[in-house]
């Protein structure tokens, strides 16, 4: 037997047992002729103790180094009570060995296997195997899997059956680029990899299975942030016969028990509703942190009437002034970062003006007619809405970190009502603004061709604290509508044919009602388990260039592959007719 208990297991009530533990260790100590070792596994750490008298062993755990596999066997003591360690799960005991065997060698690892680390990302992704040796890294990776376990059952005790998808499958819009899949069979043919079951969980609707749900990788080739992978992980689920009351209560109960379970947290419900439009007014952005204050003020109407040039030439222009009156007073040389971050953002400056229990200062002051209670600095952006709304937003959270004005907690809150359709900034064309399997809202059916912005969706959004946690809408079941909603966007009939005619098709035949959402699950499992990014709930995640270093991905692959999937390589070269840099290092 390798073991008979792990390293986290032994407690008092072991004292005298004779046992077998195996692990890493963790740290060696040679204390006044006595070797400590800590040995570590994935449960804990045991203390173990090596006597000069037992020769053998004590020779061979004086030569130990951090991170080789041993086994040893010995007799569980009690700790004498200066040493009892109370951090420590197993601290009240110690194991005295009488044999110990070197199971495996380790080299020293280029970083400590500890919680704090100073090694950085890239040493860190490179050395994945290590990292995930990391106590604090295991503890995220089996929170990930408790949270999945809560999932499931309690989307299953709620009635929802667990269906695969293809991942070998036809493009799925969801806004992002495809990765795509040669086939060898076809030549010039090609799958594309999920962006998400969106089609198929449809489908699913129209096949009657009533409630479905996957926990599901999901392949998206965009630009990379700490929220976002090319591959991640859905929640995904929908349901038949439901409005939209109905999927918002179904996700607010599974909160509610899955954090119960796995975190003990008992969290409010129903939570908080704002409309897209009365998001974006009062803080400038569609998934708004609701931990601070600091509300976005129109101030519009306040300065109609100003001699303040500036100010002036904007509201007659039919512009806005917005303000958030900071709890800070705000030095002159932190308005100018404040002012860089705000052209940053496009914002043409930042005006401002500090308050102090009735007292004005500062540049705008002699042009206010109010007096704001409290003391602190009013921060202005004068610009065309809505772009004036999305820079104070931004300045809002910016000030927020800046300051520390974030309290802990857990605002969760739904959008709703979005707009169906969006202008796409780049292009100046008329775009779905989440999907475009999304359901209008029935009144606004009517302004599809008469005024397409106008038209409000059956769409919904989970925010919690400022990060977009899930996304989902009331479909489409209709085939007129769908083609309708799909002409809007520039799509003729044979596009539609081509592209979703099985979509189309299907709807044709008894397609009931039907909604679904998709939860972000690395995002939900990293807010809780306290993590900034992603990647470190994600066991082998892609770099921010989408490289995977530990095992080398993407690499080039053999020319005989190439060439059964038909495909020769374009090197493009850059303006001095040599590969890239970058070119160079993939390849
Ligand atoms: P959406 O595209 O909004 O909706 O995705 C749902 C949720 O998935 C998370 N997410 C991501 N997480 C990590 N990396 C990414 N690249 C990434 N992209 C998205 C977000 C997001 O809220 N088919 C629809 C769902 C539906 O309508 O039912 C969809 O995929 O948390």
């Amino acid at each position: 037997m390798l073991r008979t208990h792990t390293c986290g297991e032994l407690r008092k009530k072991h004292v005298g047992e004779t046992v077998t533990l195996s692990g890493w260790v963790r740290r060696v100590r040679d204390l006044g002729g006595l070797v400590f070792i800590d040995l570590r596994d994935r449960y804990g750490v045991t203390q173990v103790v090596v006597e000069p008298q037992n020769k053998d062993s004590f020779n061979v755990a004086k030569k130990l180094n951090s991170q080789d596999v041993i086994q040893v066997n010995g007799t569980v003591r009690p700790r004498p009570e200066d040493m009892v360690n109370p951090e420590l799960a197993t601290g009240e005991i110690e194991v005295l060995v009488s044999e110990i065997w070197v199971l495996n060698e380790s080299k020293t690892p280029p970083f400590p296997i500890e919680d704090e680390t100073k090694a950085s990302e890239e040493t860190r992704l490179r050395w994945r195997f290590l990292d995930l040796r990391r106590p604090v890294m295991q503890k995220n990776i089996i929170l990930k899997h408790k949270f999945m376990q809560a999932v499931r059952n309690f989307l299953s005790q709620e009635g929802f059956i667990e269906i695969e998808t293809p991942f070998l499958t036809k493009s799925t819009p969801e806004g992002a680029r495809d990765f795509i899949v040669p086939s060898r069979i076809y030549p010039g043919k090609f799958y594309a990899l999920p962006q998400s079951p969106q089609l198929y969980k449809q489908i699913l609707m129209v096949s009657g299975f009533d409630r479905y749900f996957q926990i599901v990788r999901c392949f998206r080739d965009e630009d990379l942030r700490a929220d976002r992978q090319p591959e991640f992980t859905q929640i995904d689920l929908e349901m038949s016969f439901v409005d939209v009351d109905d999927v918002l209560s179904l996700v607010e109960r599974m909160m509610k028990q899955v954090l119960g379970e796995v975190m003990g947290i008992d969290i409010e419900i129903p939570f908080m509703r704002l409309s897209y439009h009365e998001a974006i007014r009062r803080f400038g952005i569609d998934k708004p942190d609701l931990r601070f204050g600091m509300e976005l003020e129109d101030l519009t109407e306040h300065f109609k009437d100003t001699d303040f040039r500036v100010l002036k030439s904007v509201v007659v222009d039919g512009g806005k002034v917005v303000g958030i009156k900071v709890p800070v007073s705000i030095s002159r040389k932190e308005i100018d970062e404040l002012t860089e971050f705000v052209k940053k953002q496009g914002a043409g400056g930042l005006l401002w003006f500090k308050f102090d229990n009735g007292k004005l200062s500062g540049q705008l002051s002699k042009y206010v007619k109010f007096s704001p209670e409290g003391a602190g600095t009013y921060l202005i952006i004068a610009d065309k809405a809505p772009k004036v709304f999305k820079i104070a937003g931004l300045l809002r959270l910016e000030v927020a970190k800046k300051y520390d004005l974030i309290e802990k907690g857990l605002k969760f809150l739904w959008i709703v009502d979005f707009p169906l359709y969006e202008i796409n900034e780049e292009t100046g064309e008329l775009e779905p603004a989440h999907h475009m399997f999304t359901h209008p809202k029935e009144e606004h059916i009517k302004f599809l061709d008469s005024d397409p912005l106008k038209v409000i969706a059956k769409q919904y959004d989970l925010v919690l604290n400022g990060v977009e946690l899930a996304s989902g809408s009331i479909r489409v079941h209709n085939r007129q509508l769908q083609e309708k909603i799909m002409e809007k966007i520039g799509f003729t009939k044979e596009r539609m044919e081509s592209r979703f005619g099985f979509l189309l098709e299907a709807l044709e035949y008894g397609a009931p009602p039907h909604g679904g959402i998709a939860v972000g699950f690395d995002r939900f499992v990293a807010i809780f388990a306290g993590r900034e990014t992603i990647r470190d709930v994600i066991p082998f995640p892609k770099t921010t260039k989408a490289q995977a270093l530990f095992e080398g991905a993407p690499s080039s692959v053999d020319e005989a592959q190439l060439r059964e999937l038909h495909i020769k390589i374009i090197h493009e070269e850059n303006e001095n007719g040599k590969e890239t840099q970058e070119e160079k290092e993939i390849r």
